[in-house]
């Protein structure tokens, strides 16, 4: 076997994993919107939508943290300077006062893994 097979069997196993993950993270609409339910009573998700008590979610995803214009982030939040991936996402939302040490967002955070998948998931389609 050359080197060449061995790199295509590598790429093959990565990729069957990667299905399998995905099969098991169901990303439906139904449950991920009753997910988001909580994150709603602060904020709004529909491009341009109102500033509640945090910041207009649309476009989350990739984007900057701190970055939304006319939005009166705390000095923490400004000085996180991480971007939105998925894996920051996730890691915030899990403890957000404890990912960013005087963050004004008053929420104990998502400690079950599946409750931020379903919110990720949310994120993914509808922001
Ligand atoms: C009690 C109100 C409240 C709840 C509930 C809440 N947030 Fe927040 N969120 C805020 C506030 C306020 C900020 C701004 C934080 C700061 O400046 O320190 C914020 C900031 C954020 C940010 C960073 C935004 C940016 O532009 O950098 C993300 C992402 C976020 N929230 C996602 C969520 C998600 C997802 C949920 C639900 C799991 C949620 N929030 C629940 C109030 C809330």
């Amino acid at each position: 076997m050359n080197r060449k097979f061995f790199s295509l069997l590598a790429m093959n196993l990565v990729f069957s994993a990667n299905t399998a993950f995905a099969a098991k993270d169901s990303c439906d609409a139904k449950s991920s919107k009753k997910a988001f339910a909580k994150c709603a009573a602060c904020h709004s998700i529909n491009e341009g939508g109102a500033t509640l008590l945090g910041p207009n979610l649309h476009g989350i995803i990739n984007r900057y943290s701190g970055a939304l214009e006319g939005f009166p982030y705390s000095p923490a939040m400004m000085a996180y300077q991480k971007k939105w991936t998925e894996k920051e996402l996730d890691k915030f939302l899990q403890d957000p006062m404890k990912v960013v040490p005087g963050t004004m967002m008053a929420f104990g955070g998502l400690r079950k893994e599946r409750d931020r998948q379903a919110v990720l998931c949310y994120l993914r389609n509808n922001s």
